[in-house]
């Protein structure tokens, strides 16, 4: 659990990203943040190349073994809401990845990074209520080098990384670099001008808007079927299944294609 605090080379950001933890293995990225957050300044990173208990969304495992994927968390104060902090998180990792590899990155509603139908990246998003001004802490998983075989033992056969689906995988200082810079004026945006601002940039991207969809709850089971047709300014999805749109919360459910596949 030995840290080094250092500059992450190439970061442009100003408020993001410093200080930089970084270590050379750590549990979770977002525990270890969430845990020293009340006295870490707005803006701090944390960041691990061997995430030892990575945790998913909807309570799930994240593995993220050795050198083989980037674990990184950031802190904002005061806290924003959970529900959009990873929709931007999402552009800024879809940016930063076509950038830096050439290909098309899209978002599976609320925050999963896909590309050629194999989830990428996920995040997760976690607020801490204090009586005095709470935090938030957005973590960011990134496949990078992991292989088709390795996955499907795993039983991750919808899992792919970054070189399965480019053939490289960039160097991880300079990926965490170049997301920040990305998510540094989406942040500001959304400070500013609200989620309104963000919202078509955001639908563009994303895959699950358009698509007919089933809605389930954290334990597999079918809530409602319907179409998907663009994203409240709250961040949940709307979802129309014959009577007007109705906004699902991503801490609540999960959502499937209408087969129950993943997409
Ligand atoms: C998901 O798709 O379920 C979200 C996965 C989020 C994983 C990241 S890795 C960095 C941060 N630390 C964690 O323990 N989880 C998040």
């Amino acid at each position: 659990m030995n840290h080094q605090i250092r500059e992450i080379k190439g970061l442009t950001a100003r408020e993001l990203g410093k200080p930089a933890y970084y270590f050379e293995s750590v549990g979770s990225t977002n525990t270890w943040l969430k845990e020293n957050g009340a006295k870490l300044p707005h803006g701090t990173l944390c960041w691990t190349g061997y995430q030892t208990s990575g945790r998913g969304r909807l309570g799930r495992v994240w593995h993220a073994d050795a050198g083989r994927s980037l674990s990184m968390s950031l802190l904002f104060k005061p806290s924003y809401s959970a529900a959009l902090l990873p929709l931007i998180c999402g552009i800024a990792v879809s940016q930063a990845l076509c950038m830096l590899t050439g290909r098309y990155y899209q978002i599976k509603w609320p925050n999963d990074i896909i590309c050629r139908d194999l989830k990428i990246c996920g995040i997760l998003c976690e607020n801490c209520l204090l009586p005095h001004g709470g935090y938030a802490v957005a973590g960011i998983g990134i496949n990078l080098l992991q292989t088709g075989e390795e996955f499907k033992k795993r039983g991750l056969p919808n899992a792919g990384s970054v070189y399965m689906v480019s053939g490289r995988a960039p160097d991880m200082e300079h990926l965490v670099a170049s997301i920040i810079n990305k998510l540094e004026p989406l942040w500001q945006i959304l400070n500013q001008d609200g989620f309104s601002a963000l919202k078509s940039q955001y639908e563009k991207l994303c895959i699950t808007v358009g698509r007919e969809v089933s809605v389930l709850s954290p334990d597999g089971r079918l809530q409602r079927k319907g179409l998907a047709v663009g994203i409240a300014e709250d961040g949940s999805l709307l979802v129309d299944s014959g009577n007007g749109p109705i906004g699902v919360k991503a801490g609540e459910v999960s959502v499937r294609g209408p087969d129950g596949n993943l997409f």
